[in-house]
C-alpha cells in the first residue's frame, strides 16, 4: 500500500558516543554543510540524538543552524515528573529543558536494560502527556528473522503501546523499524525486505489508528550514504534511524540528502 507524500526524517542516534569536543565538532560540521547546501525542511526533517548530558549543549549549537535540526533524547524514565528517582531524567524535564523528541524502545535498550514491554509502554505514556514526539523502535532478531517470526514479532510490538497511546497522539509517534540482526553490523535489510516489513507496519498501524497511513516510518540497521538512496525509493521508508554513519558529518548529510532527494 503506497502513501501521500510524507516528509522523511533523518536522525542520528549517537548512542554512547562521542566525546564532547568531537561532538561540538560533528555539530559544527553539518551545520557547515547545510549552510553551504541546505536540505529544505520540507523536504526531509533532520534530528540528532546525543549522550543525555550534552542534550543541553547541542540544542544550543543547532539554535543558530540555516535550518531546523531537531535535539532527541534517547531514553527516557518511566517515571513522570519530579521526584526520588536518582539517575532518571522525566519526560517533563526533558520538556523543560527544550528537548521535544524521544526515542522509546530501541534494541539495545530492551536487551542490555530489561525495557520489558510494560516499561516501554509507561515511557510512552509519560513521553506523550508531556507533549514529546516518541521515535519507537521496533525490530526482529536474527532468530525471528530465521524461524519466520519477524512479521509477527514487529506487529506484536506495534499492538504493544496501542494501549497507552490515546487517539490524538498517534500524530506524535514516528515509528522506527530496526532488524536487530541489521544494527551495527554492516548487514542492511535488502530494499524489498524493508519495504516488505514497513507496508505491514503501515498496514498494522492503518487498522489501530487513521494517523497510519500518514505515519512517517524509518528504517534503521547499517544505513549509510551507499544504501541510502535506494532505501529512500522505496514507498513505505520515510526516512533513517542512522547509528554508526551518523557520527560522521558528511556521511549523515548524504543521508538526509539522499532521502530528501527521493521523496
Ligand atoms: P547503525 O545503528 O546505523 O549503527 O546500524 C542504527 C541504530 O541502532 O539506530
Amino acid at each position: 500500500m503506497s502513501v501521500p507524500a510524507i516528509t522523511p526524517w533523518v536522525v542520528g542516534n549517537w548512542k554512547m558516543n562521542p566525546m564532547q569536543a568531537s561532538a561540538k565538532q560533528l555539530v559544527q560540521e553539518l551545520k557547515q554543510l547545510l549552510q553551504n547546501q541546505n536540505i529544505e525542511e520540507s523536504d526531509c526533517h533532520m534530528g540528532v540524538a546525543p549522550i543525555a548530558l550534552a542534550l543541553t549543549d547541542i540544542r544550543a549549537q543547532l539554535h543558530d543552524s540555516s535550518r531546523t535540526v531537531y535535539t532527541v533524547a534517547q531514553d527516557v524514565s518511566r517515571f513522570a515528573g519530579t521526584g526520588a528517582y536518582t539517575g532518571e531524567i522525566s519526560a517533563e524535564l526533558l520538556q523543560d529543558s527544550g528537548i521535544g523528541f524521544v526515542l522509546v524502545g530501541h534494541s539495545e535498550r530492551r536487551e542490555y536494560f530489561a525495557d520489558t514491554p510494560a516499561i516501554l509502554n509507561e515511557k510512552i505514556k509519560n513521553a506523550l502527556n508531556a507533549n514529546l514526539k516518541v521515535i519507537y523502535c521496533v525490530g526482529e532478531s536474527l532468530e525471528q528473522r530465521e524461524n519466520g517470526q519477524a512479521e509477527l514479532t514487529v506487529l506484536q510490538q506495534i499492538c504493544d503501546i496501542a494501549a497507552v497511546v490515546q487517539a490524538e497522539q498517534w500524530n506524535n509517534i514516528i515509528v522506527a523499524y530496526e532488524p536487530i540482526w541489521a544494527i551495527g553490523t554492516g548487514k542492511t535489510a535488502s530494499p524489498e525486505d524493508a519495504q516488505a516489513m514497513h507496508a505491514k507496519i503501515r498496514e498494522g498501524l492503518s487498522q489501530i489508528t487513521p494517523a497510519g497511513k500518514t505515519m512517517a516510518i524509518l528504517y534503521g540497521g547499517s544505513v549509510k550514504p551507499e544504501n541510502a538512496v535506494e532505501l529512500a525509493a522505496c514507498p513505505d521508508i520515510n526516512g533513517a534511524l542512522v547509528g554508526g554513519a551518523s557520527l560522521n558529518a558528511e556521511s549523515f548529510y548524504k543521508i538526509a540528502q539522499a532521502f530528501a532527494n527521493t521523496k
